[in-house]
């Protein structure tokens, strides 16, 4: 063992300083440790990824797949694999129970392959107490890393594989941006690019800015770059993704708009349709509106989170917006694009909501005519403000007030739905029907799906589709012949 230790200690010392150059030496030194293994064993290894939360955390998991398949292993459809991370979500509590609670079946894996290396990373790692917990209570999990420095996964997988002990590298805050490392997509046609980290809002019932550290933009050539990448791959759309998309760029050595960044990534050629999440109303911009309203690419779909249709309400969850305000901006969309979908977040229960705030957000729900909204019962995050505050709302209350807001969301939802029946639109198709496969599934450009009778010879495409019915949050359509 002491020998043992000794040889990675000089391997480290060996490693080049400069990122990623450090990172490629390690997928390296994984992938010889693999090679043996594999040799061994008489078959090639496995892993597996579990991944919670948002879009960031799914990019996340791309990223560490890319890492994982040039080190050698092999993707499974099982958590019985030889490498398994969990790339956890601590937005709400119960994204947390989730994870813990699959977490143990683990275990019986690893009795079976004691070489299986289980690793957790993600936004619940950022919190100290649930490290901790991992630590002593799930002792099984072998490497635990946050979210500022999940480019090193082949750095910390090297040292547990060659020193055969826990690796635990939690890093508070960063201001790097590691660029040029691998990335898998699950999609050969459709693909997500970062481009910003972090968030600054601190909304008061938000954890996010505790666990994603301070905002911080990519440069717009790497932004480009990447893209254009992606466009020789054959990807037709791309999602731009970042807490707050609208205030891209203004910490950057040569600030430039969210804007004039779409504007830059619709020259691309090949890039048919651009999406991006999320906006913040209190950031977004006349220039937005019109570089949107101006573009063939920029879909038509707005998610626009609104969280409370109270002003009162929205001032103590520090949104810096009022309820005119918000709808103030819905009608300058509207008047710009009159064809847009308009889709939101809302959460029910924030600490002092009373039955006349409940109205307002009921009241928002029908002004501005959402597609569709998630809801979300509010749930204390500690270290947030909203935790602190006095006027928790009884449970009954809550889930009374949830009902009725689905209701009212439902209503307006099937509408809203409604309105493109016996049109014919441009649709991406994603792949058959999950539950039919002589059907396919696609996209509109404002986000609705629709299915309709094709071969697979069409995914990936766009192609124009008649919507014959509509069935509230789908249509049903056929292919055009014209
Ligand atoms: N950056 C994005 C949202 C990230 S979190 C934005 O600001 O729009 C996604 C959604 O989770 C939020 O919009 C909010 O509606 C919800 N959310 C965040 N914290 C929550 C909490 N403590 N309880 C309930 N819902 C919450
Ligand atoms: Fe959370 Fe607000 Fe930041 Fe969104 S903008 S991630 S809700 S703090
Ligand atoms: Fe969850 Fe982290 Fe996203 S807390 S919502 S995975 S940024």
């Amino acid at each position: 063992m002491i020998d043992n230790r000794t040889e990675v200690d000089v391997e480290m010392q060996e490693a080049p300083e400069e990122e990623p150059a450090r990172q490629r030496f390690f997928i390296k030194k994984c992938r010889e440790l693999l090679q043996k293994r594999e040799q061994e064993l008489g078959r090639k290894l496995t892993f597996h990824d579990q991944t919670f939360g948002c879009q960031m955390n799914f990019k996340d998991s791309e990223k560490l797949n890319g890492i994982l398949e040039e080190i050698g292993y092999v993707p499974v459809n099982s958590e019985d694999a030889d490498f398994v991370y969990y790339n956890t979500c601590t937005v709400r509590e119960n994204a947390n129970v989730r994870v813990y609670g699959r977490l143990g079946t683990l275990k019986t894996y690893k009795k079976k392959n004691p070489d299986m290396v289980i690793a957790m990373c993600g936004c619940m790692m950022q919190e100290e107490e649930e490290v901790q917990k991992v630590k002593e209570v799930y002792k099984f999990v072998d490497v635990v890393f946050g979210t500022h420095n999940i480019f090193k996964l082949a750095e910390l997988l090297y040292q547990c594989l060659s020193t055969k002990r826990r690796v635990f590298d939690i890093w508070e805050k960063t201001d790097l941006i590691i660029e040029d490392l691998p990335s898998d997509r699950k999609l050969k046609f459709k693909a997500g690019v970062n481009i910003m980290f972090g968030c600054n809002n601190f909304c008061s019932y938000c954890i996010v800015p505790y666990v994603r550290g301070r905002e911080r933009s990519r440069k717009p050539e790497d932004i480009v770059a990447e893209v254009e990448c992606l466009a020789k791959e054959g990807v037709v759309e791309i999602m731009l993704l970042g807490q707050n998309v609208n205030s891209y760029g203004k910490t950057l050595e040569h600030p430039i708009t969210f804007a004039e960044l779409l504007r830059r990534v619709e020259q691309v050629d090949g890039i048919e349709r651009i999406r991006f999440m999320t906006s913040h109303p209190k950031d977004l911009s006349e220039e937005l509106i019109s570089v949107m309203a101006a573009s063939k690419k920029v879909c038509r779909h707005l998610h626009l989170p609104v969280q409370s249709g109270s002003s009162r309400l929205l001032e103590k969850m520090n949104r810096k917006y009022t309820k005119e305000q918000y709808l103030e901006l819905v009608g300058k969309l509207r008047e710009a694009m009159p064809d847009l979908s308009l889709t939101t977040d809302i959460i029910v229960g924030f600490p002092g909501e009373t039955e006349e705030d409940f109205q307002e957000t009921l009241d928002m729900v029908r002004k501005a005519r959402y597609d569709s909204a998630f809801t979300f019962i509010y749930s204390k995050r500690s270290g947030t403000p909203a935790a602190e505050m006095e006027e928790q709302i009884p449970e009954d209350v809550v889930h009374d007030r949830f009902d009725r807001l689905l209701k009212v969301v439902g209503e307006v939802a099937k509408e809203r739905n409604a309105r493109l029946k016996g049109k014919t639109e441009l649709v991406l198709v994603e792949g058959p029907d999950e539950k039919d496969d002589t059907m396919m599934t696609g996209r509109l450009s404002n986000n609705n799906v629709v299915h309709f009778k094709a071969d697979a010879s069409v995914i990936g495409k766009i192609v124009p589709v008649v919507l014959e019915e509509a069935k509230g949050f789908y249509y049903l359509g056929r292919l055009s012949n014209g």
